[in-house]
């Protein structure tokens, strides 16, 4: 039996994959490649390229590869465009998981983890952020991710069919092995633009707001390392294996740190002072998002490895590094 990785190609999807193959699961990976990278898999994983909403083609592949359990990437995250283009992101977020979940229903594929998001929390009033806290996204990607865990909820209650939706904070870093990273061009995500600030690809970085009311005026995120993350998908994964309940889950290690403490940590690690240029906020983010994870603790009993700033921004600029090396060759 194999296991399938929607958006295996991706950036955690491709950590995702490795660790199967590490683990030594049978892994299967659909992705249509719009923003991941075929080399970004081990070589010996089978890539169908093509889409997560084409029924025709996951009726095939859960027929053919005997799919045991999905691990659910594949998608849109950019909160901007989702507030310029929602329906793509109801599209490709939203209905295209339905297809996805129909499609496992129908097959009898009974185990599901989904990629879901502290976006779906909004502004949290009480941080950290527990799960039972009120859900209000502010923005299309926020609710495109509920609507899946909604649908997922009830399918779980009307068929034989359990699922972990695993809401994730901030992921950055990259595998420590150097064998995959963060590898999408025009990435926003403040780890990445930062070491791309300190290798110069970037003359500059700015920060968005120092009006917020934190401790020092910036915004307030939980920086998971993204091993530590896809290991608690491993855990999820092997806890449905054992018969657990479906479960959603924070993914986060509990502490924040502001935008200035992450560049300090870039300009350490690196040796750079690179240019910082202080901004209005940008519109939509929330002030402090920390995550309450006592649940995924107890639930998965999970250990991070890499609860370190200094080591997930080095982890990040050493991927940084190679992607310029591999870029400048071909
Ligand atoms: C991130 C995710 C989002 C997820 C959310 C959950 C990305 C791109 N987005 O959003 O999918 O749902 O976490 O909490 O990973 N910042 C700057 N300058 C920059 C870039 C960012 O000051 O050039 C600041 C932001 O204003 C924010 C912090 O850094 O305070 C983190 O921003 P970012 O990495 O974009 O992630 P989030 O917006 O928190």
């Amino acid at each position: 039996m194999a296991i399938l990785v929607t958006g295996g190609a991706g950036y955690i999807g491709s950590h995702m994959t490795w660790l199967l193959k590490d683990a030594g699961e049978k892994v299967v990976v659909i992705d249509n490649l719009s923003t991941g990278f075929e080399w970004a898999l081990p070589g010996d994983v089978p890539l169908i390229r093509g889409d997560i909403g084409d029924r025709t083609l996951l009726d095939k592949v859960l027929t053919e590869h005997s799919i045991e359990g999905v691990i659910h990437f594949a998608g849109s995250i950019i909160v901007p465009e989702s507030v310029s283009d929602p329906l793509k992101y109801y599209k490709n977020n939203t209905a295209n998981s339905r297809e996805l979940i129909e499609a496992c229903v129908h097959h009898g594929v009974g185990k599901f983890i989904f990629s879901s998001t502290a976006a779906v929390y909004g502004d949290p009033e009480t941080v950290p952020v527990d799960e039972d806290a009120p859900l209000r996204p502010l923005s299309p990607y926020g609710t495109s991710k509920l609507m899946t865990e909604l649908m997922l909820s009830d399918v779980a209650a009307a068929h034989d069919f359990r699922y972990t939706a695993l809401r994730y904070f901030n992921v950055a870093g990259a595998d420590p092995e150097g064998r995959t990273g963060q590898s999408t061009k025009n990435a926003t995500h403040l780890i990445k633009v930062a070491s791309e600030a300190a290798l110069g690809k970037r003359s500059e970085l700015g920060i968005f707001g120092t009006d917020f009311d934190t401790p020092d005026g910036t915004g307030v995120r939980d920086y998971i390392h993204v091993s530590d993350l896809v290991g608690a998908h491993y855990l999820a994964l092997n806890r449905l294996r054992d018969g657990g309940n479906s479960l959603v889950m924070n993914c986060g290690y509990g502490e924040g740190y502001s935008v200035r403490q992450v560049i300090e940590a870039v300009k350490a690690v690196s040796g750079v002072d690179f240019k910082v240029v202080e901004q209005p906020r940008r519109p939509g983010d929330s002030p402090k998002v920390v995550a309450k994870n006592d649940r995924v603790l107890k639930e998965l009993s999970w250990k991070p490895k890499h609860n370190d700033l200094p080591k997930i921004v080095e982890h990040a600029l050493n991927w940084e590094k190679k992607l310029s090396q591999r870029n400048a060759e071909v």
